[in-house]
């Protein structure tokens, strides 16, 4: 097949386009550092012609509610449009696992995306994954005042960006592709954690910073939620992929 993945160069689209090429399936990637930008379309449509299937893994970069959400339903309709015209037959969405359950500004910008790519002409499915054990360095970093990093409160099942991409590969390309007309599929890592702990563990490993510790922005309305579990999957999800702990031996942080 020959599939198109947006937001080819981020910590999901390269693992995308790695898997796709290693089973031996064409690519197109779409970034703007592949020289489409999302939210113009200039050339999308070009881009997407003969193209089977459209991978979303495009993303705003800052949780700013307003930006994300405008990014979100210009490059959903876009890339709806853009497929349709270039007679693309399915699309698959990555979110999120409980975005729906939470109030954040980037979450909700979420959910908008998640309704605008379920409106769109382009047969679409949903696929909800946990925090990906990449993610927490780059929590780490942005927690880190002085020694101590200060991270949220949270319950994740994390898992790895790389299997990720492999589940959504499966589906992308199963002979079996309908429009989602239920709950979305929840892809997640082999079991819970607490989100500190492991980032305990990346900062021994990393030897900075010397503690991490809990501590939420007195502006987040998911405090509640993140502690009491609202970011893990229910009992259908699809478990892949080894433990923060056993990645952490061989990633490079
Ligand atoms: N990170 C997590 O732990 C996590 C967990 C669950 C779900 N997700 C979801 O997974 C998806 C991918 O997340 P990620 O962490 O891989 O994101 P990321 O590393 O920030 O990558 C974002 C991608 O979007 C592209 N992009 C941004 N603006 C664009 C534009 N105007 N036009 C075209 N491409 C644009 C970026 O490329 P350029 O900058 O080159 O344009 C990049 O390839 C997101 O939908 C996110 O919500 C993430």
């Amino acid at each position: 097949m020959l599939i198109a993945v947006a937001g080819a160069s981020g910590r999901l689209g390269h693992h995308l386009v790695d898997v796709l090429q290693e089973r031996g399936h064409g690519v197109v990637p779409i970034s703007r550092t592949h020289g489409i930008d999302l939210t113009t379309a200039v050339g999308l449509e070009q881009a997407l012609t003969g193209v089977d299937a459209i991978i979303d893994a495009a993303t705003w970069p800052t949780p700013d509610r307003d930006a994300a959400t405008s990014f979100f339903t210009t490059a959903s309709r876009n890339l709806h449009d853009a497929g349709q015209a270039a007679g693309v037959r399915r699309m698959l969405v990555v979110s999120i696992v409980g975005v729906d359950r939470l109030k954040g500004d980037y979450q909700t910008a979420k959910v908008a995306h998640e309704r605008a790519a379920l409106a769109g002409p382009v047969p679409t499915r949903i696929v909800r994954a946990t925090q990906f054990h990449e993610f927490v360095g780059q929590l780490l970093d942005w927690g880190t005042q002085g020694e101590t990093a200060y991270l949220p409160d949270m319950r994740t099942q994390l898992v790895a960006a790389r299997n990720v991409a492999e589940t959504l590969v499966d589906v992308a390309t199963a002979p079996e592709f309908s429009q989602q007309d239920g709950p979305a599929l929840e892809v997640a890592g082999p079991r819970p954690e607490n989100l500190v702990d492991m980032a305990t563990l990346l900062a021994a490993r990393r030897g900075r910073p010397a503690k991490v510790e809990i501590g939420s922005h007195p502006a987040d309305p998911d405090v509640e939620a993140n502690a009491s579990g609202a970011l893990l999957p229910g009992p259908g999800a699809i478990l892949v992929g080894p433990t923060f702990e056993d990645w952490l031996e061989t990633a490079e942080v």
